[in-house]
């Protein structure tokens, strides 16, 4: 998950690097993190839609689709093992991530990609010859652990190695690598359904051992962070590690900044105790809602069920697989569009626009599926123009997530901690993300058989209220230093009032000069 614990730089700084091999390295192992994360989140959808698979490891799945009696079709996939398959990975993350940030601190961040590395291609390789639905559940919970491990280690690795300036760039790209991995699996889940024999299947859940390879081999040639190395007394050592991954001489001032931040947050005594202090109210609330608002904007339904969605709502099973690849690739085509207007257009206008198109395209697919499916779940004739408008505004609203609260639902958290309490906020925000992705997995299938077309009423629900958080209560932080931003949030006209009480405090240093506050 993008960018956790960069050291932030003063407004203006900024330090010589060059894109060194190192960084470039760095970039393509962390990719694989982003892409093994993704993987994981589109294989799940298209392998519960096929067959053979079903037939093997959930027969009455398989009778409830295949049922001589028109059953009611919302409910042909409501399956608790069948949810228990998708969702385990997410539980198993949120664990292995409370785990992962204290071996990413003590033991440093190569130990922990290796780790989730070696995890990745256990699990995956328990999948691709799984022969018992135990196997199969283990292996996600062991693919699981790996993204609690990678997830944690991959990006603060990232933010610490890579020049500055690339910085921002570098953060939305590892939601564009997730967004790949996505697609790369509906991809395979398409033309591996059509192998003859039906074992199709085995090659996709198998197929995550690609990148666990490159990660695990990668991590175990790239060089510790200096970052890491100084905060485990390695002062030297550091030194010399930054001038490598630089490509310079001389790297006093980056180094002598490395080593001050470092201090500054072993001065932290209780950064969990810390964030219950009331000037962090905003920023609690950025650590909890933006997570818990991204899932419940409804993607992951798309994204971890899209073919079984598909299917339910009338598609045979090549069309289903053919319409998440769809989806798929429009979500990486609006990822691209958020890396380029993010910092042009505002974080807020992106928020804003992806909200209201949202909930426009739940509006519609829920009418739509509403009209053909009715209550009872038994559409009869499904015409063409249906299969056309249902995929086409599930499309427009995957493009809006993909453009809004995809990746700012993890850039936006990661540029408004102080350093005092970034990586509690952020193990926070992780966190919850995992718990309410695992909530939505887990809870999907029984919701569509029970709410039916209400489902998308339901998460459109949530797209207003959102909407109108992001409206009232989150301010632009657009072309803000990090440093600056405790000042966004004391000319807010709700926050400044948790900010203020400070002042009487004394617990706040007043730059003087009308320079930005800072409570470090
Ligand atoms: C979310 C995932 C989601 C993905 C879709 C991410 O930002 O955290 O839950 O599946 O976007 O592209």
């Amino acid at each position: 998950m993008p960018a956790v614990g960069g050291i932030p730089t003063g407004p203006g700084k900024e330090y010589p690097g060059n894109l060194t091999p190192y960084v470039v390295v760095t970039c393509v192992v962390a990719a694989m993190g982003g892409l093994i994360f993704g993987y994981d989140i589109g294989i799940s959808g298209g392998v519960t839609s096929m067959d053979p698979f079903l037939l093997k490891f959930f027969p009455k799945v398989y009778s409830s689709k295949h049922g001589d009696s028109p059953a009611n079709q919302y409910c042909q996939y409501n399956n608790e093992t069948l949810t228990m398959f998708t969702s385990s990975l997410y539980l198993a993350a949120l664990l292995s991530s409370l785990v992962a940030s204290v071996v990413t601190r003590k033991l440093g961040r190569k130990p922990s990609m290796l780790l989730g590395g070696l995890l990745f291609f256990a699990g995956a390789l328990l999948n691709g010859f799984a022969q018992a639905v135990w196997m199969l559940i283990v292996g996600r919970i062991l693919l699981g652990f790996g993204i609690g491990f990678a997830n944690q280690s991959v990006p603060l690795y990232l933010s610490e190695t890579a020049p500055y300036k690339y910085r921002g760039a570098l953060n939305i790209g590892f939601q564009l690598s997730i967004t790949v991995g996505i697609l790369v699996a509906n991809v395979l889940n398409y033309f591996f359904a059509k192998i003859k024999g039906g074992w199709g299947w085995r090659l996709s859940l198998g197929g995550a051992i690609v990148p666990a390879i490159i990660l695990t081999v990668g991590s175990l040639f790239l060089p510790d962070t200096p970052n890491s190395l100084i905060e485990r007394g390695n002062t030297e050592d550091a030194r010399e590690k930054l001038k490598r991954i630089r490509g310079l001489e001389n790297v006093d001032e980056e180094f002598n900044d490395l080593v001050m931040a470092s201090e500054l947050s072993k001065q932290v005594e209780h950064p969990w105790r810390n964030l219950l202090q009331r000037k962090y109210r905003p920023h609690i609330a950025v650590a909890t809602l933006i997570p818990f608002f991204q899932q419940f904007t409804g993607i992951n339904v798309i994204m971890f069920y899209a073919p079984v969605l598909f299917n339910t709502i009338g598609f045979g099973d090549n069309a289903s697989l053919m319409s998440s690849v769809i989806t798929g690739l429009v979500n990486v085509i609006a990822t691209l569009v958020s890396i380029y207007g993010v910092d042009k257009w505002g974080r807020r206008f992106l928020f804003l626009e992806g909200g209201a198109q949202m909930l426009i395209c739940q509006i519609i697919v829920a009418a739509c599926i509403g009209a053909k499916f009715g209550i009872d779940g038994n559409p009869g004739e499904l015409p063409n123009w249906y299969a056309i408008v249902v995929v086409l505004f599930i499309c427009i609203y995957v493009a809006a997530f993909a453009w809004s609260w995809g990746p700012l639902g993890w850039l936006v958290p990661s540029e408004v901690f102080p350093l005092e309490i970034r990586s509690a906020a952020q193990s926070i925000n992780v966190s919850v993300n995992m718990v309410f992705t695992f909530i939505v997995a887990q809870v999907f299938l029984n919701m569509l058989c029970h709410l039916k077309f209400g489902l998308f009423l339901f998460f459109a629900f949530f797209v207003v209220v959102m909407t109108i958080y992001i409206y009232y209560f989150l301010p632009e932080t657009k072309n803000i230093p990090i440093e600056e931003m405790n000042q966004v949030w004391r000319s807010h006209w709700f926050w400044a009032k948790f900010m203020t009480e400070e002042f009487s405090n004394g617990n706040v240093e007043m730059l003087k000069g009308g320079q930005a506050l800072k409570n470090v």
